[in-house]
């Protein structure tokens, strides 16, 4: 399966200003002269190119004389490519029925918080944390709770003695979990995995998990889907995850939703017609048959590509930035830096690394309460960006 002896080229430099990246638009606006050669590291897409093999499915099926564009259903083979992926790749053994396809991550958990929690409930998360957590709850009339990590000598933890009493307050009835984590580059254990969901269970707290970032796990890690703790823990709980991270396919709107639970299952699908929401296109379901079934290659080598970057960036920090603190990463491509020792407010550091180094990282402060004095960098790149980038701020420290 997709294991071929090709080398994929992630060197090759490419600027995507022309209008189609929300990453790069937004740059754009903040600086419409960016000096060529600087690639914006924030939103969590790749500077990289999709797999060819993805790009050459695409091109078969449009040349392709049946094909035609109309409403999309999931084809079987598709189906097929998530149960084998899962199965393979994760270790966790899905009946078909389980997968409920959604047009996106953030909309599918969007809509879980309102399913399963009622106006005025209490949504349990862990900040620094992927932003449109808190969204979910805020905006549609739920409360973040929050139980901040805890951030031991740069290796995240979770507040246990916190978290059971927040657990333990009836109104607080779901639980969005980031696994791998994103910003903070965890991979749960499965102590930890098991301890988390022993309380949720205890407490009868639904567990919405994120593994979105599931597939990008560096050496010596190992990522666990929660669901696979084991019966108990699969029925209360719903897997959210996709292609897009992994393949570089966020724009194709495909993810999915597995719900082993019968009731759990017809509540969200029955929401989900509700809000009319929208189902992925006859075009993500092929790239992310094709990924699932031809990509493990290109996957393996995105991942080795991402290990060396984060290699890169310790030892440039070590050796000639020895203000900024890079964390240990375990999983994802986001690399969470402290910038602590700069010393600066959050207005003022994100003023010298945007505006004067053209260091284009994501502010800690989006990801809520612990991201003070921290920025997040996207490692999905080629080397030769990040090498350009913190020359441009060893640059602009040295002249502090
Ligand atoms: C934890 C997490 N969930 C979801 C998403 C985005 O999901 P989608 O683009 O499918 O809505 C991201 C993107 O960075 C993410 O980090």
């Amino acid at each position: 399966m997709g294991m071929n002896n090709t080398t994929y080229d992630f060197h090759s430099m490419i600027e995507r200003r022309d209008g189609s990246s929300l990453k790069w638009n937004q740059i754009l606006a903040y600086n419409r002269d960016l000096p060529a050669g600087v690639i914006p590291l924030t939103v969590a897409d790749m500077e990289l190119k999709n797999p060819p093999e993805i790009m050459e499915g695409l091109r078969d099926l449009l040349d392709h004389e049946k094909t035609v564009l109309g409403y999309a259903g999931p084809p079987e083979s598709y189906t097929d490519a998530v149960i084998r992926f899962l199965a393979t790749r994760h270790a966790w053994e899905i009946d078909r029925d389980w997968i409920v396809n959604t047009a996106g991550v953030v909309p599918a958990f969007w809509h879980a918080v309102q399913a399963f929690s009622h106006p005025g409930e209490g949504v349990i998360m862990m900040s620094p944390v992927y932003h449109p957590f808190f969204y979910a709850a805020e905006q549609f009339d739920r409360h973040v709770v929050n139980c901040p990590l805890i951030d031991n000598d740069g290796r995240y933890e979770i507040n246990w003695t916190l978290f059971e009493k927040l657990a333990d307050d009836p109104t607080n009835t779901v639980l969005l979990f980031c696994s791998p984590h994103n910003p903070v580059g965890r991979v749960w254990t499965e102590g930890e995995l098991r301890r988390l969901g022993d309380i949720c269970l205890k407490h009868d707290v639904l567990v919405l998990s994120d593994e979105i970032h599931f597939d990008i796990i560096l050496p010596g890690h190992r990522h666990i889907v929660y669901a696979t703790l084991g019966e108990a823990y699969a029925q209360r709980s719903i897997t959210f995850s996709a292609p897009s991270k992994t393949f570089n396919l966020a724009g194709l709107k495909t993810s999915y939703a597995i719900i082993p639970n019968k009731g759990l299952r017809e509540k969200y699908t029955g929401y989900m017609r509700r809000v009319s929401a929208a189902s992925p296109t006859i075009l993500g379901f092929k790239a992310c048959e094709i990924a699932y079934t031809e990509c493990l290659g290109w996957l393996d080598q995105v991942i080795d590509l991402i290990d060396k970057n984060r290699l890169f960036v310790e030892d440039f920090c070590s050796g000639r930035l020895p203000q900024i603190r890079p964390y240990p990463m375990e999983g994802t491509y986001l690399q969470w830096l402290d910038c602590r020792s700069l010393e600066m407010d959050d207005e003022r550091l994100k003023e010298l690394l945007w505006s004067e180094a053209h260091f284009f990282v994501t502010p800690g402060t989006t990801f809520g309460k612990g991201g003070e004095g921290f920025v997040r960098v996207n490692l999905a790149c080629p080397t030769s960006y990040l090498k350009s980038a913190l020359e441009r701020l060893e640059q602009v420290i040295r002249h502090l």
